[in-house]
């Protein structure tokens, strides 16, 4: 029986949820540049392209429902006794929130937040924020940016995450490609302080040799077949 477990997601948990990945091949950055949208180069050169971006998503974002995967995460919560079940997610939607997962550390952001670059107040609303919108904390006008981690940005909540890497026993990976750095980094962190690995996604990812196990197929399927089994153990 393991001890503390820690759950990494990325787009691809949300997928079953009618939520495009970002590098799938219909996924987000098929339609868009990274480099357009979510860069803070991007942010100074044209706010209101990045804020209409981020808008439309919003409005996606907003309506989808969590899927089986999503409500697997809360079961395991509920019932697992031998240690805590973190969520440490890559999206910005609120799928692991409407599940009723506990525990969650957006390290990339979220897509209902917007913070003042002047102060560093947050807001959170499912509203448009653009450069129009005021800082309700200190009342600057054209500083609130999107509350999503541009590339190039610090993560949030990493000494968390941190210690939550080091201390966990099963580290479980469900819908990421594992392109992006740090997040590509953390199976292998885990590793090293004696975790076992698995992962969870369509086909083997691009750091699959950080991983003990991979179970292929739907996370809508695969991932809520395997809790049942973790439970009786
Ligand atoms: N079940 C399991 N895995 C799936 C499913 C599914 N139903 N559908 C897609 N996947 C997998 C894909 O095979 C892919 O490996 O999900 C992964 C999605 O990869 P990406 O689109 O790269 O998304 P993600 O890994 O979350 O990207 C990380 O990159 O663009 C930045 O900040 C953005 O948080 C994002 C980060």
């Amino acid at each position: 029986m393991y001890g503390d477990i820690v759950i990494l997601s990325g787009a691809g948990i949300s997928a079953e949820s009618g939520i495009p990945t970002f590098r799938d091949s219909d996924g987000l950055w098929n339609n868009h540049r990274i480099e357009d949208v979510a860069t803070i180069e991007a942010y100074y050169r044209n706010p209101e392209m990045v804020h209409d971006f981020y808008n439309e998503l919003k409005k996606e974002l907003q309506n989808a429902e969590p899927n089986p995967a999503h409500k697997a995460i809360t079961r395991l919560q509920q019932e697992y006794k031998n240690g805590t079940v973190s969520v440490v997610t890559q999206n910005v939607d609120l799928l692991h929130e409407k599940a009723g997962n506990k525990n969650i550390y957006h390290i990339h952001g979220q897509i209902n937040q917007a913070v003042c670059m002047n102060c560093a107040h947050v807001i959170t609303t499912w509203g448009d924020v653009d450069t129009q919108t005021v800082c309700p904390q200190c009342g600057a006008v054209a500083m609130m940016k999107p509350n999503i981690v541009f590339f190039g940005e610090n993560l949030l909540y990493m000494d968390k995450v941190d210690a939550l890497l080091h201390k966990c026993k099963l580290f479980i990976a469900i819908g990421t490609s594992g392109a992006v750095y740090p997040a590509n980094t953390f199976a292998r962190i885990t590793k090293y302080h004696g975790a076992d690995t698995i992962e969870f996604n369509l086909h083997a990812t691009v750091n699959n040799y950080d991983f003990d196990k991979h179970v292929m197929g739907k996370a809508g399927e695969t991932f809520p077949e395997y809790v049942e089994n973790l439970l009786k153990v």
